[in-house]
């Protein structure tokens, strides 16, 4: 069966270090066979600037966020993939606001009993992958930790692919060895055995 794989891009550059890294992944994860899509998440329209902690989500028998908006079905979509793909620009030390705003709508896609000490989730044995770029050669370490907790808590498994000294927008062309890089963490995850 051919994996689902679905890119969340959070730079708001379209042609930048961000966007050719996803597209490099994608060429590769297409290559064998893996059903991509792509979501510029600076470019959807929300009617919300985050995460507004309503907990509505929770009163639901679904995993579905109540903000009806264009994040809404990229967070349904993301219950139902094999591979989720997170992709960021390193901004002061972090993930870009752009992709966080659809990061902690994520909320949505668990159930907790604070009561009972339980925790359900549909992300469960799916993969997070990480893709981020900074100019300088410092950050990038803090900035993948909690993605990295992420993957941990929900029982996900994790790979990561992060390029210091990447320059600015658009430079990460120029960096030798990167296209196959990004490239082969795409066929890597693609060919990936399920559990
Ligand atoms: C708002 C902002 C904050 C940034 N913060 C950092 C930083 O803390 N450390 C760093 O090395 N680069 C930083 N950069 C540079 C970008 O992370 C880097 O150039 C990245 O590869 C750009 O990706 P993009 O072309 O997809 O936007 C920052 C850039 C911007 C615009």
């Amino acid at each position: 069966m051919n994996k689902e794989i679905l890119i969340l891009s959070g730079s708001p550059k379209k042609d930048g270090n961000t966007a050719t890294l996803v597209d490099w992944f994608a060429e590769g994860a297409r290559s064998k066979g893996a059903r991509v899509e792509i979501v510029r998440t600076a470019f959807l329209k929300y009617k919300s600037s985050g995460c507004t902690s309503c907990r509505a989500c929770q009163k639901l028998a679904g995993y579905e966020c109540v903000i009806n908006d264009e994040a809404r079905p990229v967070l349904a979509k993301m219950a139902k993939v094999d591979v989720i793909v997170m992709a960021t620009p390193l901004y002061f030390f972090g993930a870009s606001a752009q992709l966080k705003r659809v990061f902690d709508r994520m909320f949505s896609l668990y159930k907790w009993d604070n009561k009972a000490g339980t925790m359900q989730t549909p992300l469960k044995g799916k993969t997070l992958v990480l893709m981020a770029s900074a100019f300088e050669d410092v950050g990038l370490d803090a900035l993948s930790k909690p993605f990295a907790l992420t993957a941990k808590y929900t029982g996900m498994k994790f790979a990561s692919l992060l390029v210091p000294n990447a320059g600015v927008s658009g430079d990460i062309k120029n960096k030798p060895g990167m296209r196959r890089k990004a490239m082969e963490l795409g066929k890597k995850v693609a060919q990936a055995q399920r559990k």
